[in-house]
């Protein structure tokens, strides 16, 4: 089946909802989940979007801000860009309907959270379920716009390229399996986006949800688009640590409104940081990480229980109730917690108005890397960036779309050449199983403290199991859950390259080969070009 549309949306969190809301008056949009519509990492955003609206705030502070957490990495332009367009966003999105938390004695304005980096109270928020609430009313607006069509439960297999007017390869749509039926269809466009979000199922444990499988990173990278900036993972330092709830997020807001890290005879874990529990993710990661390894404890504490119980339950009802659910109180007792991947800093390299490096094809959200966060995310400025990069992307492409045809697939469109899609046998669990085994020892090697050594041992691993899925591949007839496999092993690989080449420590890459800060040969993205040579003896590219 052929579907033909002027723009294809691929991922419906807040950088898919609103890219599409923007450019639906102007043509025919068709937007394709993977799961539900609602099914995203957006949803679980807790804490909110950084923007100045404060009264004693600043752009300039903000941007400071930005450019603090990003280790010298984050491009000045993008960050102003960013940071100046916030107070817009805001107001776009009130527009729509979206309810942000108001101040009690000013309800004309939002009352703002901190969190770690930030110097002054900019985090806009509705109580602790940000994400939630902005995903619900862009979804809403997108069900009910005559010009979109929303898919769900598609996924996404690889990127149809064609030539263009000028003998130009270009983007063109996507080849997408229908999982409830287990057809493949081909989405034709003049605009491709790519907003699939990140790819922490890379790691054993994360605050993602299942989908986060890098499938738009890694259909990019086939198709031939630049990446950089991989090895800069975001673990966010506190995750619950409970055996029922593997990747509940205990909002970094916590801290912003005096929460306490504090290990197992309550000793606080950040009293020697200038800024204490507001340091950078980073900074924070790897102190939990040191203190772990050091008291040989599973996990450490974030305590609130001095601020009033009201207060607590108030601010965060989501965070109170789902704790109270495991029996954790949390107005009462400190909350086991553990660093766990959250975010992916780098992406699929596009300009600042999402264009990537293959015409045709935009990418805006986690999966894109803009320069804004550099070597390490300043918290909420994701949101933020997602809207901005919807809202430029979306001018952008309208203008291009109107310059292109449609394109000409060639009918029948040649069957996706990924694979043969069909009944998996019995023995895809033991490939199904090798995504354990990946999540298992990108953990272990490339998580928060990373060494030559380590990253050797987790290259060698991932030539083995990748060896086996591409047999698998040419082998058996394959279905959805092994096409996200495959893609899991392409960001393993994409994040064990560019750590590789990175031989320095700085923001989220901590090596212990090369613990040092090095600007003269370092102060600089990583930039990975497919093909790429081999790496290591015997990884193939
Ligand atoms: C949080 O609420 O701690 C997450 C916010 C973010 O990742 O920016």
């Amino acid at each position: 089946m052929i579907q033909k549309f002027d723009y294809l949306v691929i991922g419906s969190g807040i950088a898919g909802l609103s890219f599409a809301l923007k450019v639906a008056d102007h043509g025919r949009v068709g937007i394709l989940a993977k799961r539900s519509l609602t099914d995203t990492n957006t949803n679980l955003a807790q804490g909110g979007i950084a923007a100045v609206l404060g009264q004693d705030d600043l752009l300039e502070y903000h941007v400071l801000d930005t450019l603090a957490s990003g280790g010298g990495l984050s491009r000045l332009e993008t960050v102003k860009t960013v940071v100046a367009a916030g107070p817009r966003m805001i107001r776009e999105l009130k527009d729509l309907g979206v309810p942000f938390t108001a101040q009690v004695d000013h309800p004309d304005r939002p009352e703002l959270g901190r969190e770690g980096g930030h110097s002054h109270r900019r985090i806009i928020h509705s109580k602790d379920m940000t994400g939630q609430t902005v995903q619900s009313v862009l979804a809403e607006r997108i069900l009910n716009h005559p010009n979109i069509t929303a898919f769900d439960h598609f996924l996404s297999l690889d990127l149809l390229q064609e030539k263009d007017a000028n003998g130009q390869m270009r983007v063109t749509g996507a080849w997408v399996l229908d999982i409830a039926q287990g057809e493949v269809w081909a989405m034709t466009a003049k605009v491709t986006v790519l907003a699939t979000g990140g790819s922490g199922k890379v790691y054993l444990y994360t605050t993602n949800p299942d989908g986060a499988s890098g499938d738009g990173l890694a259909m990019a990278w086939r198709a031939g688009a630049d990446v950089a900036n991989l090895e800069f993972v975001q673990f966010h330092p506190t995750c619950l640590f409970h055996p029922q709830l593997h990747n509940f997020l205990i909002s970094e807001a916590v801290r912003g409104e005096g929460g306490r890290l504090i290990n197992s005879e309550g000793v606080p874990i950040m009293k020697d940081h200038p800024q204490g529990d507001l340091a950078c993710r980073d900074v924070v990661a790897l102190a939990i990480d040191t203190e772990m390894k050091r008291s040989g404890a599973d996990n450490v504490f974030l305590d609130i229980t001095h601020r009033p119980a009201d207060f607590t339950r108030d601010r965060f009802p989501k965070i109170y109730s789902t704790c109270l659910s495991l029996g954790l109180d949390i107005t009462r007792q400190p909350i086991p917690v553990v660093p766990a991947a959250h975010y992916q800093c780098g992406g699929i390299v596009v300009n600042l108005d999402g264009q990537t490096t293959r015409p045709g094809l935009y990418a805006i959200g986690e999966v894109a890397c803009t320069g804004l966060h550099g070597a390490n995310r300043l918290a909420s400025n994701s949101l933020l960036e997602a809207l901005v990069m919807a809202d430029r992307a979306g001018a952008q492409a309208v203008i291009e779309a109107q310059t292109v045809d449609y394109p000409q697939l060639a009918e029948p469109y040649s069957p996706w050449p990924g694979g043969r899609l069909g009944h998996a046998p019995a023995e895809a669990v033991l490939i199904t199983q090798s995504w354990d085994e990946i999540r298992r020892f990108m953990w272990n090697y490339v998580g928060i403290v990373r060494s030559d050594q380590r990253l050797t041992m987790a290259a060698k691993r991932l030539e083995l199991v990748k060896a086996e899925i591409d047999d698998f591949f040419r082998n058996f007839e394959v279905d959805a859950d092994l096409v996200e496999v495959r893609n899991i092993a392409v960001v393993a690989e994409l994040i064990i390259r560019s750590a590789s080449t990175r031989r320095e420590s700085r923001g989220l890459h901590f090596s212990l080969t090369w613990p040092k800060q090095d600007d003269v040969n370092f102060k600089r993205d990583t930039i990975l070009r497919n093909p790429a040579p081999p790496l290591f003896p015997g990884l193939s590219a």
